[in-house]
């Protein structure tokens, strides 16, 4: 007979998962689980010492913690969600404004003049709001998303991203400028391509992805014939889906034949449209979607990549991550610079950890089934 009963009580309530590290990882009891006899009696079949594991549980209206009951009565719970400071923040102005800008590009009746004075001055807005930001102010895409219409929106994000990219490239304002520009603009060769194409949910057969892989072309085409529109930005939309090994389109350029623009458009588009929901399908977290570019690194500028990885949240504040020690936690805040280093809180002790304080403690991924199921802990 093991020690569980000195730890659970039938009728408490489970406050954080409990969790054994040995044999191996392995999720005991569920939080939110009210003890039975029947949960007990099973417990005391395992050769477990309780005394090892965190066990909080709700006991008569108080917290007790491994058997002893905590000062504090309530779960720590912050009134209020607490601000991240180290992000940069569009107003909702400018996030619709945008959006509405990116819908004229789309019309087809924009002359050339048109496209270059509209993507231009949304460019302006979205280079200033970057470059106000403090210096290690990072990208929450989820914070700036204000519609579901997918083309009007990737064309606002992308240009936002490659604008963030741009600057911690330390590129002059003008050219963060012009990569804003160029990825506002990068998809407008899809104008061109037909809608029941564009909008398929499902895998487009080799005939339609031909007639998809045009887009880029279109887009050289029609910017080319504005002349006062700076070729780089041209060459952004027109090498965006080139890739560093060659194996992109349309040209299968490789290194540095592609444009650092486009070099850099081809990072934050393949992002945002991981990052995006869809019609058919939901959008990835950040860290799923940098996990996956991660796998397909040799087709994009590894440097650039690197630097991507510091330019956007992975873990949004109020999601929760599960640490190297098996448990859940929420992200509180960040620490400037250290973007996978966040401040967490443990829900139910109420213990604050400061990634950037401890060398004991990292961060395993975002609470997900496929982490849970990595780790076992939902076994
Ligand atoms: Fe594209």
């Amino acid at each position: 007979m093991n020690n569980v009963r000195k730890y659970l009580k039938e009728g408490d309530v489970v406050q954080s998962d409990i969790i054994t590290y040995h044999p191996h990882v392995t999720l005991l009891v569920r939080k939110g689980t009210v003890v039975t006899e029947h949960l007990l009696s099973s417990l005391e079949h395992f050769d477990y010492d309780f005394q090892k594991m965190e066990i909080v549980v709700s006991r008569n209206g108080e917290i007790v913690s491994n058997g002893k009951k905590e000062t504090k009565p309530e779960p720590v719970q912050p009134k209020e969600e607490p601000r991240d400071r180290t992000a940069v923040t569009f107003s909702e102005k400018l996030k619709n404004d945008a959006v509405k800008a990116a819908k004229q590009l789309f019309a087809e009746d924009m002359t050339g003049r048109e496209l270059h004075s509209t993507s231009s001055e949304l460019s302006h807005d979205i280079t200033d709001t970057v470059l106000s930001a403090g210096e290690n102010a990072n990208i929450c895409i989820q914070d700036l998303r204000v519609t579901d219409e997918y083309t009007y929106q990737h064309s606002v994000d992308v240009g936002v991203l490659a604008a963030q990219l741009a600057k911690r490239l330390g590129w002059e304002e003008k050219k963060v400028n012009m990569t804003a520009q160029s990825g506002i603009l990068h998809d407008i060769g899809k104008k061109h391509v037909p809608l029941e194409i564009l909008n398929k949910p499902g895998r487009l057969t080799d005939e339609e992805f031909a007639v998809m892989k045009l887009h880029p072309v279109y887009a050289y085409k029609e910017l080319s014939g504005i002349r006062e529109m700076a070729n780089e930005i041209k060459l952004g939309a027109f090498e965006h889906h080139e890739k560093i090994n060659g194996k992109g389109y349309p040209r299968g350029l490789s290194g540095n034949e592609i444009s650092d623009i486009a070099q850099v458009l081809a990072i934050a588009d393949v992002y945002d449209a991981l990052t995006s929901k869809r019609a058919y399908k939901d959008g990835m977290s950040s860290a799923r979607a940098v996990g996956i570019m991660s796998e397909m690194m040799d087709g994009f500028n590894q440097k650039y990549f690197a630097v991507f990885l510091n330019c956007i949240t992975l873990y949004p504040v109020g999601s929760h991550v599960i640490c190297t020690d098996g448990f859940s936690y929420k992200v509180e805040s960040h620490n400037p610079g250290y973007p996978s280093k966040p401040v967490l809180l443990n829900e139910f002790t109420g213990r604050r950890i400061n990634l950037c304080e401890t060398r004991d403690l990292t961060i395993f991924g975002e609470d997900c089934e496929e982490i849970r199921n990595k780790l076992n802990l939902n076994k």
